[in-house]
């Protein structure tokens, strides 16, 4: 891992205390698409909505830890 994967870990959604990964086997479990589907089972991303991106993000990737700010 260089400086740069260091500097940054952002693995949930702060104001609701959810990990992306939490929120991956959530859609998985119950075969969910989108993020409006996601949020009628979970409640994420509603707030600061700073989570937003990587949720998306998530969701098209895979991807469920990030070192890179994207907004
Ligand atoms: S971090 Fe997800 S709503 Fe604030």
């Amino acid at each position: 891992m260089n400086t740069e994967e260091t500097k940054y870990v952002i693995s949930k959604c702060v104001c609701y205390d959810t990990t992306f990964l939490e929120m991956k086997k959530i859609m998985k479990t119950n075969d969910l698409k989108n993020l409006d589907e996601l949020r009628k089972i979970k409640e994420v991303g509603t707030n600061c909505r700073l989570c937003v991106p990587y949720i998306e993000k998530m969701i098209r990737t895979g991807q469920t830890v990030f070192h890179e700010i994207i907004g």
